[in-house]
């Protein structure tokens, strides 16, 4: 059987899980024809996701040229920073540029920053309650899960108080599908970005702060970092970091805003069922659909006569993993209760990835939930849906996952 897919479809990007159910039922891994008339195979099962996640021959080497600049395009510079970064590389190049970034991303510095993440909460929070009051509604996207990880990340990378405006409006921009800004907006805040973390790279090296940042800039090893690398390096933390967070805290927040049961449990249950909201969120709503595109470097053979042939691109779907229903019953249901401690508990699920690449944020993103979600559904406890949440808009495309409105009220 042959299947097709058109990743814009807008009931696709709301509802994506029957065709991953349909694929899982077909194989382990499924050929899909793509609407642009490319084709490319999606493994869709909880074990054989792991399985290919930690294999070498999945490799995340792109094809040769991809995201090369060209002259006269603001954005193609910035581009191609980007491109060089560690999701990119496979092996040794890889090993070196993680070690680097685990070595400033310990466990004792991330939760360091709780006092500064509550404090961004509050200031977020604040401008959702002053607009709340002026307009009597609010997009909880737009006024809370997108500022907040975005300010976390001004956090991680250094980025003075002042210029804290400037990045969420670039981060805004590069991050709007093309069409939806004047022309030329994308391409030129791309430009701005690029030029401002070059700047950042040069002040850092000057004066270095306490952030995360920093102590990468100056990683005191033979292998250190050079500026194309660190400027890929604070590219891919911004973009590895803001998005997802934003998907995880506003999946997180519809899923109890449309369960007032689960939400009074979470307001009752303290941290232990937070994080278990947290979990199951990351489960249910996976924030990052698909790990980023993989390459055969040989053929690939998974059994059940699927051979997967050398030179294909892959996607690993994380979120069709996280709903398989051999490893989590009634996978379709949102239940905290799965997460919560004891010896029942699920199986770890796979949105922040498995094997070499598996995301290096994921504490500071946990962090990060655990700390504003209570905060937000206390200041506003009367805080309601204000759309059919079946007529919520999702972002197209295969990579990510989450709503792009969440309209709310007082109630
Ligand atoms: C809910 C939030 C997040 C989710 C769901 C998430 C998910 C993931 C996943 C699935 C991967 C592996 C992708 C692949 O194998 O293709 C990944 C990698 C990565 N993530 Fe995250 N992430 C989140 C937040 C963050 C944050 C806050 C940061 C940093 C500030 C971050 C930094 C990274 C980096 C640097 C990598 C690349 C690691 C490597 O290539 O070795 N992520 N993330």
């Amino acid at each position: 059987m042959t299947f097709s897919l058109d990743p814009a479809d807008p009931a696709f990007a709301r509802d994506p899980y029957p065709f991953y159910a349909a694929l899982r039922a077909a194989g382990p891994a499924t050929r899909v024809r793509l609407a642009n008339g490319t084709s490319a195979w999606l493994v869709t099962g909880h074990r054989q996701v792991r399985a290919a996640l930690a294999d070498p021959r999945f490799s995340n080497v792109p094809k040769p040229n991809a995201g090369r600049a060209r002259a006269g395009c603001p954005a193609d510079p910035a581009r191609a920073a980007l491109a060089r970064h560690m999701l990119n590389t496979d092996g040794p190049d890889h090993r070196r540029l993680r070690h680097l970034a685990v070595a400033a991303f310990t466990p004792r510095r991330v939760d360091a920053m709780a006092d500064r993440i509550r404090q961004l909460t509050d200031t977020v929070l604040a401008g959702l309650s002053d607009r709340l009051h002026r307009d009597g509604t609010a997009d909880l996207v737009d006024d809370f899960a997108f500022p907040l990880p975005v300010l976390v990340i001004g956090e991680v990378l250094g980025v003075p108080e002042r210029d804290r405006a400037d990045l969420r409006t670039w981060t805004y921009q590069v991050g709007s599908p093309a069409d939806a800004l004047p022309a030329g907006t994308t391409e030129r805040a791309w430009g701005r970005l690029h030029a401002y973390f070059d700047q950042l790279i040069a002040d850092k090296r000057r004066a270095p702060g306490e952030d995360l940042f920093s102590s990468l800039v100056h990683a005191a090893e033979p292998d250190a970092l050079d500026r194309d690398d660190l400027l890929a390096m604070a590219f891919l933390l911004l973009f590895a970091g803001y998005e997802t967070t934003m998907n995880l805290l506003a999946s997180a927040s519809l899923a109890l805003l449309t369960d007032p049961g689960e939400l009074a449990a979470a307001r009752d249950g303290g941290p232990d069922r937070w994080a278990a909201v947290i979990e199951e969120t990351l489960r249910h709503g996976s924030p990052l659909e698909g790990a980023t595109w993989r390459r055969t470097t040989e053929d690939v053979d998974l059994g059940s006569d699927t051979v997967i042939p050398a030179g294909s691109s892959v996607l690993v779907v994380l979120a069709a993993a996280n709903r398989d229903p051999e490893v989590y019953p009634d996978p379709d249901r949102f239940s905290p209760d799965r997460y919560l401690p004891g010896t029942d508990r699920a199986p770890g699920h796979v949105a922040f990835g498995h094997g070499p690449h598996v995301c290096l944020g994921a504490r500071l993103a946990r962090l990060e939930a655990q700390l504003a979600l209570p905060r937000l559904f206390d200041a506003l406890p009367t805080l309601r849906l204000a759309a059919d949440p079946a007529d919520l808009p999702y972002r197209p495309g295969l990579l990510v996952r989450g709503p792009r409105r969440l309209p709310v009220r007082p109630a």
